[in-house]
C-alpha cells in the first residue's frame, strides 16, 4: 500500500481548521465551537473555543448507547498478583458511575482537583474516567514517586479529594501505598478532605475516621441505591487533567491537557498513527502514571471504541521474558506499544528469542516504540523475533500524541533506523540554530515546533502561564521549544539525538537532573555536586551523582555516597535509580563557574570529547576521568 501521508499532511498545511473540524466529526458534542481554533484565546490560543463536550461520555456512555456495552474495554491483566479481570463497556459505565456519584456526593464538583495515586489496576482508569465525568480535573501521580514528590504535587493542584489503593506490587515485594499517602499529606500545606481508598487484598490499610472511605463499599452502596450521575458538559478548552512532569528545577511541572482537542487528537491517532479499528485490542505496556499511560491505556482505545490491558506486570520476573508475548497470545493483542528499555530487558534475559516461539503471536501487526530513543539494534531484534514492523516515535508529556512518527494507518512509510520517521499533521517541524535561524537538513540543531500547537498539547502549565512562556515560548519566538536536538533529512525524516536541558532519560522515564542535585545538596557534609545522565544498556540512561565535601568532614566518603543515594530515594523515590554517588575534589568548571556537565557526561560514556575552550583547570577533567575509572563506569 502507497502511503496517504504526504496527502494528508498537505492537507492540513493547506487548511489545519478544515483539517482539525473534520477531525472533530468523530467525537460527539454537546454544543458546537464557535472557533476551531481562537488565536485570541489563552497563551498562544485554544482549540475548539466555544464547544462543550464530555470525555467520559466519549470514552463510554456513547459505546454503550451505540451497541457496545457487551464488548470488553478494560482487561487488567495482573501477572503479580495471579489474576486477570474483564470489564465490558457497560460494566465499565456502571463502576464508573457509581465512582461518580461516591465523589458527588461527597463534595467533588466540577473543576475541582482529584489527585489519583494508583498502582496498575482498572480501577486508576475508572477514577479518571469518573472525574471526566463529573468535570473534575484528575492528576495521577506515579506510584514509585515518595511521599515529598506527592507532596509538592498535592501543593501544586490543591485537590480537594485523592483516589488511592492500599498498596501496589513490584516483583517480590509489595508497595504500601497508604503511609505515602498519609505522610505526602501531612507534609503539604494542602490537606485534601477526601481520601477514597481501594483496599487491596496483598495489603490492606487502616482508613482515617472522617477523611478516609473504603472504595469498594462506597461504590457497592452507590451500586445499591441505583444512582444515577450524568456526564456533566464542560467546555473544550476546560482542563481535563494536569500531569506532572520533570522540569530543569526540583519543582515539577504541571501539564495541562484540555477535554476538546485532547479527544480529537487523540481518536484521529488511534487510525491515521497505530492503525486501530473500534473492536481491536490495543496494548500501551506503561504506566498510567505517565502519559503514555493517559493517552493510550485510558483515553485513547476508549474513545474510539477499542479494548485496552491494564498490564500489571514487568517485561521479565513476572514471571520471565514471555510475559509480553502471553498477553499479546492470551488478549489477542493487534498493536503493541512499549519503551525500547522493556525489549532491552527481554533480550537480555532470551538473547535468542526463545521464548516468543511458545505462543501465537498471529494476531498481532505492530509493535511501537517511544520513550526514549529507539536504538537500531533493538528495533532488529524486534523486527527479527516478531516479524512485524517495528516504529519508533517520538512525543512528550506535553504533546499527549505524537510528534514525529510512521503513520501506519495511512499506509506505512520505509523505516529508516534511528529516525522516529516524519512530522504529523498538525506540527510544523523546524531544526533552528541558538539564534533562532532554520538550518540545513542534515545539520543538528535546537528541534522546535512553530506555533500553534495541535490539538492535545498543553495550552500551559497550572497557574504558571509565566513560566510556560519562559520554559517553552520565550527562546524562539513563534515557536515551542521542544528541549530535544536533532536534525532533518533530505527526505524530511527527523533525528531526535538528546535533550538540550538537564533532563535524563532512565528507562523511558523522564527525570530532572537538577532536581536530584537539590536533593543531594541538602546533605549537610556536601559543599557542591553535579548529577549527570550517564549510557546504560539496559536503561538508557542512569543518574551519577559527583560530590564535593565540605572541608573538615571527617566521616567516610563510603558513608556519605550511601546517605545521598538513601537520601534520593526517600525524596524522589525508587524510580529515580539513582545508585551511584562519587566523592571527587572538585567539579570541572567554565571561567565563568558553569559546571561542564555535557563534558563530564561525554567522559563516563567514553565518547569522543574536546577539552572545552572556557575550562578554568584542565586538570580536574582527569580527575573525574580517574574517579569514575575506579568504578568502572559507563558503558
Ligand atoms: N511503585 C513503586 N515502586 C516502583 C514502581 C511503582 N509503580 N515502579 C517502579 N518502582 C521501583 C522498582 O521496584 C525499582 O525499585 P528498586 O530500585 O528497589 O529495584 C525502581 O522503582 C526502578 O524501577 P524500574 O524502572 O521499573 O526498573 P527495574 O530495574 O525494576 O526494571 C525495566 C527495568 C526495564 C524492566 C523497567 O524499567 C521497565 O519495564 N521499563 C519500561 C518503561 C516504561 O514502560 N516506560 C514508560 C514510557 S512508554
Ligand atoms: P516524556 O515527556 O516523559 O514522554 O519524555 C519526552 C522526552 O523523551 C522527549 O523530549 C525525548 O527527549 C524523549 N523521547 C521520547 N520518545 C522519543 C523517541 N522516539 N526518540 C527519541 N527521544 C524520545
Amino acid at each position: 500500500m502507497t502511503s496517504r501521508y504526504h496527502e494528508v499532511y498537505q492537507g492540513w498545511k493547506n487548511d489545519p481548521e478544515g483539517f482539525w473540524a473534520k477531525a472533530a466529526e468523530n467525537i460527539d458534542w454537546y454544543a458546537p465551537w464557535d472557533k476551531v481554533f481562537d488565536k485570541d484565546l489563552g497563551v498562544y490560543g485554544r482549540w475548539f473555543a466555544g464547544a462543550t463536550c464530555n470525555t467520559c461520555h466519549n470514552a463510554v456512555d456513547r459505546h454503550v448507547a451505540s451497541g457496545r456495552g457487551d464488548q470488553t474495554a478494560i482487561i487488567h491483566d495482573s501477572p503479580v498478583t495471579g489474576s486477570q479481570r474483564k470489564l465490558t463497556y457497560s460494566e465499565l459505565l456502571e463502576e464508573v458511575q457509581a465512582l461518580s456519584a461516591v465523589l458527588v456526593d461527597n463534595g467533588v464538583a466540577k473543576g475541582d482537583r482529584v489527585i489519583v495515586y494508583m498502582p496498575m489496576v482498572a480501577e486508576a482508569v475508572i477514577a479518571m474516567l469518573a472525574c471526566a465525568r463529573i468535570g473534575a480535573v484528575h492528576s495521577v501521580v506515579f506510584g514509585g514517586f515518595a511521599p515529598q514528590e506527592l507532596a509538592s504535587r498535592i501543593d501544586d493542584c490543591q485537590p480537594v479529594a485523592v483516589i488511592a489503593a492500599s498498596c501496589g506490587i513490584e516483583p517480590g515485594r509489595i508497595i504500601s501505598y497508604k503511609p505515602m499517602l498519609d505522610e505526602a499529606i501531612e507534609i503539604a500545606g494542602c490537606k485534601p478532605s477526601l481520601c477514597v481508598v481501594l483496599e487491596r487484598p496483598e495489603q490492606p490499610c487502616d482508613l482515617i475516621d472522617g477523611r478516609d472511605i473504603d472504595y469498594a463499599s462506597a461504590v457497592a452502596k452507590a451500586k445499591t441505591d441505583n444512582r444515577i450521575v450524568a456526564c456533566v458538559p464542560v467546555a473544550a478548552t476546560d482542563p481535563l487533567y494536569i500531569l506532572y512532569t520533570s522540569g530543569t528545577t526540583g519543582t515539577p511541572k504541571g501539564v495541562v491537557r484540555d477535554n476538546g482537542g485532547h479527544m480529537v487528537a487523540l481518536a484521529w491517532s488511534m487510525g491515521a498513527m497505530y492503525g486501530i479499528e473500534p473492536g481491536e485490542v490495543f496494548w500501551a505496556a506503561s504506566d498510567v502514571g505517565w502519559v503514555v499511560g493517559h493517552s493510550y491505556i485510558a483515553y485513547a482505545p476508549l474513545l474510539i471504541g477499542a479494548t485496552t490491558i491494564v498490564f500489571e506486570g514487568k517485561p521479565v520476573g513476572t514471571p520471565d521474558a514471555g510475559t509480553f508475548w502471553r498477553v499479546i497470545s492470551d488478549h489477542k493483542v493487534a498493536a503493541l506499544f512499549t519503551a525500547p528499555t522493556a525489549f532491552r530487558a527481554i533480550k537480555k534475559e532470551d538473547p535468542g528469542g526463545e521464548l516468543v516461539g511458545n505462543y501465537d503471536l498471529s494476531g498481532m501487526r505492530t509493535l511501537f516504540l517511544a520513550g526514549e530513543r529507539a536504538d537500531p539494534e533493538t528495533i532488529r531484534w524486534a523486527e527479527e523475533k516478531l516479524q512485524v514492523p517495528v516504529i519508533d516515535h517520538w512525543w512528550q508529556t506535553e504533546t499527549g500524541w505524537t510528534i514525529a512518527g510512521n503513520p501506519v494507518g495511512l499506509g506505512q512509510l520505509p523505516v529508516k533506523y534511528g529516525s522516529p520517521t516524519v512530522a504529523m499533521p498538525g506540527y510544523d517541524v523546524q531544526i533552528l540554530d541558538d539564534a533562532g535561524h532554520q538550518v540545513a537538513p542534515g545539520e543538528l540543531g535546537n528541534i522546535a515546533i512553530k506555533l500553534p500547537l495541535p490539538p492535545s498539547c498543553l495550552p500551559t502549565l497550572w497557574n504558571a502561564d509565566q513560566r510556560f512562556h519562559e520554559a517553552y515560548l520565550d527562546e524562539f519566538p513563534g515557536y515551542y521549544k521542544t528541549s530535544d536536538a536533532g536534525m532533518c533529512d533530505e527526505d524530511g525524516y527527523l533525528y531526535v539525538m538528546s535533550r538540550t536541558d538537564d533532563i535524563i532519560n532512565v528507562a523511558g522515564h523522564r527525570l530532572s537532573s537538577g532536581g536530584m542535585e537539590e536533593v543531594l545538596a541538602e546533605h549537610p557534609d556536601v559543599a557542591e555536586c553535579a548529577v549527570i545522565g550517564i549510557a546504560d544498556a539496559m536503561k538508557g540512561q542512569i543518574p551519577a551523582g559527583f560530590l564535593v565535601l565540605n572541608a573538615g568532614v571527617e566521616r567516610t566518603e563510603e558513608d556519605i555516597e550511601k546517605e545521598v543515594v538513601g537520601l534520593v530515594r526517600q525524596r524522589i523515590g525508587p524510580v529515580a535509580a539513582f545508585k551511584t554517588a562519587l566523592v571527587v575534589k572538585r567539579l570541572p568548571k567554565t571561567r565563568s563557574g558553569k559546571i561542564l556537565r555535557a563534558t563530564m557526561q561525554k567522559i563516563a560514556d567514553k565518547q569522543d570529547w574536546k577539552m572545552p575552550a572556557t575550562i578554568d583547570d584542565p586538570v580536574i577533567l582527569d580527575e573525574i576521568k580517574a574517579a569514575l575509572e575506579t568504578r568502572g563506569m559507563g558503558i
